[in-house]
């Protein structure tokens, strides 16, 4: 039986779209026991009820992709899911499973994938590796896609650092988070950007966390997708009059995350109130940056 652990992660973080990433404290359990027939799918916490059992299951898929290159056919398969993170919310939850799934599928056809294998595999089934590379790495991890591969640096989590998720009570699924954004933007606003994720790679670095209200600002993705999440603008602003060092979407969405350092109750509660305000219900998470990824708990 093989346990493996995923951290949920958090991708853009402002600027830094498809760009930057970083894990939370936040996980979810895979378990992959061989058997002798067919296929059983157990799933409880998030997603119990929707997530499917067949052989559509996203960790089953992104098993059998390293089954494949292994050349090993299972014959049975038990897979159950212990889900912490929130499914189709801006947290990771299909990374989980895909970066789980290859893992947990790995160690069972013997490691022949190195961890950059892992990434490059997970980035190429997700889409994009902001979320992928740190669920594997943990910490805070800038990659870009280079040819075929990915390049992922990690960043440790400042020091004391908080992360406050106002986490809405609907899912909206990436794909349709992607649709409502422009095919090109100026110049201007791409030079915005530039120079907020640099900013913000640095400030992380350096543990700096004064300069994350201008280092998260973002005009590449935020401002279109505000129509899918009523009361965005209020959410941001609110949170920042709150306390929070920085705040923005977390992912494609719904979720908003604020990076924070002290008055986290107070922050949570603008931040749900201002949702509800706007027609939203939503729960809010107080959550460290996790400083691992992805690992085996179990191996036997
Ligand atoms: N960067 C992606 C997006 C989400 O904002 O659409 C996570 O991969």
């Amino acid at each position: 039986m093989i346990r493996v652990q995923i951290p949920a992660t958090s991708a853009n973080l402002g600027p830094g779209f498809d760009c930057l990433g970083m894990a939370l404290e936040l996980y979810n359990i895979i378990e992959m026991v061989p058997g002798s027939r067919g296929l059983t799918i157990e799933v409880s916490g998030e997603g119990a009820s929707d997530i499917p059992r067949d052989e559509s299951n996203l960790v089953y898929q992104a098993a059998g992709r390293v089954f494949r290159q292994a050349g090993y056919t299972p014959t049975g398969m038990k897979l159950r899911l212990f889900n912490q993170i929130p499914v189709a919310r801006g947290l990771g939850s299909s990374t989980s499973a895909i970066v789980g799934g290859i893992i947990a599928a790995n160690l069972l056809t013997g490691g022949g994938l190195s961890i950059k294998d892992i990434i490059s595999l997970a980035a190429s089934i997700e889409g994009h590796a902001d979320n992928v590379a740190p669920a594997v790495l943990g910490g805070i991890v800038v990659s870009v896609q280079a040819d075929d591969r990915i390049k992922s640096l990690k960043i440790k989590s400042p020091q004391g650092l908080r992360c406050v998720v106002a986490v809405p009570d609907y899912p909206l699924a990436t794909r349709a988070s992607r649709e409502v954004l422009p095919n090109q933007v100026s110049f201007q606003d791409a030079v915005f950007n530039v120079g907020r994720t640099a900013l913000l790679v640095a400030a992380l670095q350096q543990g700096d966390l004064s300069l994350l209200g201008t280092a998260m600002e973002d005009r590449l993705h935020q401002a279109f997708r505000s129509s899918l999440i009523p009361g965005l603008k209020k959410v941001l602003a609110a949170a920042k009059l709150a306390g929070a060092r920085g705040v923005t979407l977390s992912g494609a969405g719904p979720a908003i995350i604020a990076f924070a350092d002290s008055n986290l109750e107070l922050i949570a509660k603008v931040m749900g109130d201002t949702l509800r305000q706007n027609g939203v219900k939503s729960r809010v998470l107080i959550l460290k940056p996790s400083p691992v990824g992805a690992r085996a708990l179990e191996v036997k």
